[in-house]
């Protein structure tokens, strides 16, 4: 069989598998086209870490199946503990959530304790359990400015990068965990501004998770999906793009006569001209998703008392958001 029919045959089977096991796939704009694909094909979704929590919430499924990483098979498990939720890989991880260990957070907290702990969705169950809100790229500016209009203190973790975003359009002073995204942290300002030369005409698109010289030379920042409503709605024919290049799929689909160009990671220590892709997103793939769903493995397993706390604080940013 050619390499085009067999994967036909996956997708197939893994539609088949999805309708026998009454299951929905949910996928984030990093994992490769043809699971973003299939996801939407099957009923399924393909969105931001926060939407991709809130579909597995509404829908009537009994299991979730997952491709992203650990941290969102977790949320979409707090959120719907009643639900079998199972990843493609259990090693697929993300370099904030490791940052954040809970013993050291947990200590970390403890010496504040006046300060409204806030953490960004990419972490543990634990972190959210011990935080007050779970934020997101998309919701953290609005968050902190309302927790700051009301006269309280922040904590915030574990994403620097993003905290100084935060810090830099709120004015509010917070305290900071030192963690950042590998794959965003890569991004050189030197080597973007030299492509901002050769394509003067470029709309520049930058997730927060990127370095702040970076975020400087943004016409946009925000949130995946943010950043692909810009895509589609800016009169820019072209964009340069600061996130993992996963995006792109989404992007090409709502502007297919728009041209996106990869931001530059090139610079002292990088081995490619971009390497804006995140390895624990490339661990997702069709072969892994036909075995989850045929043998059951991988399934997201939380203890209940971290679930009745990390829920609330993620529900409280539901709440927030609707
Ligand atoms: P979004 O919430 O903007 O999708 O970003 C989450 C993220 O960084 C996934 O790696
Ligand atoms: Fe984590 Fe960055 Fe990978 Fe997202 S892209 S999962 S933030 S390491």
């Amino acid at each position: 069989m050619q390499n085009i029919e067999i994967e036909q045959s996956i997708e197939n089977s893994i539609k088949e598998a999805l309708k026998q096991n009454n299951a929905t796939l949910v996928a984030h704009y990093y994992v490769s086209s043809d699971l973003q694909a299939l996801a939407e094909e099957s009923g399924g979704i393909v969105s931001d870490s926060l939407e991709m929590a809130r579909f597995g919430q509404n829908s009537d499924a009994d299991t979730i199946i997952v491709a992203g990483v650990k941290f969102m098979g977790e949320t979409a498990k707090i959120l719907s503990p009643e639900k079998r939720v199972l990843v493609l890989d259990t090693e697929a991880n993300c370099s904030l959530d490791l940052s954040c260990p809970i013993d050291e957070f947990s200590k970390f907290c403890d010496q504040k304790p006046d300060h409204v702990v806030v953490v960004y969705a990419n972490t543990s169950a634990e972190v959210k359990a011990r935080a007050d809100w779970v934020v997101t790229s998309g919701s953290a500016l609005k968050v902190v400015q309302k927790l700051h209009d009301e006269g309280k203190k922040v904590l915030w973790a574990p994403d620097k990068h993003l905290g100084h975003y935060v810090q830099s359009m709120t004015g509010v002073e917070m305290l900071m965990w030192d963690g950042a995204c590998i794959v965003h942290e890569e991004f050189k300002a030197e080597g973007l501004k030299r492509l901002m030369e050769i394509h003067p005409e470029a709309g520049v698109l930058v997730h927060p998770e990127s370095p702040k010289e970076v975020i400087a030379l943004a016409d946009i920042v925000g949130s995946t999906t943010q950043l692909i409503n810009a895509a589609a709605s800016r009169p820019e024919n072209t964009f340069i793009v600061a996130t993992d290049n996963g995006i792109f799929h989404k992007m090409k689909e709502v502007a297919p006569h728009k041209k996106f160009i990869e931001a530059p990671t090139m610079g002292e220590g990088a081995d490619c001209e971009s390497c804006a892709h995140c390895g624990w997103m490339a661990m997702n793939n069709l072969e892994k998703c036909l075995d989850t769903l045929n043998t059951g493995n991988n399934e997201i397993l939380i203890n209940n008392q971290i679930i009745d706390k990390a829920k609330n604080s993620i529900q409280r940013l539901l709440d927030f958001t609707k």
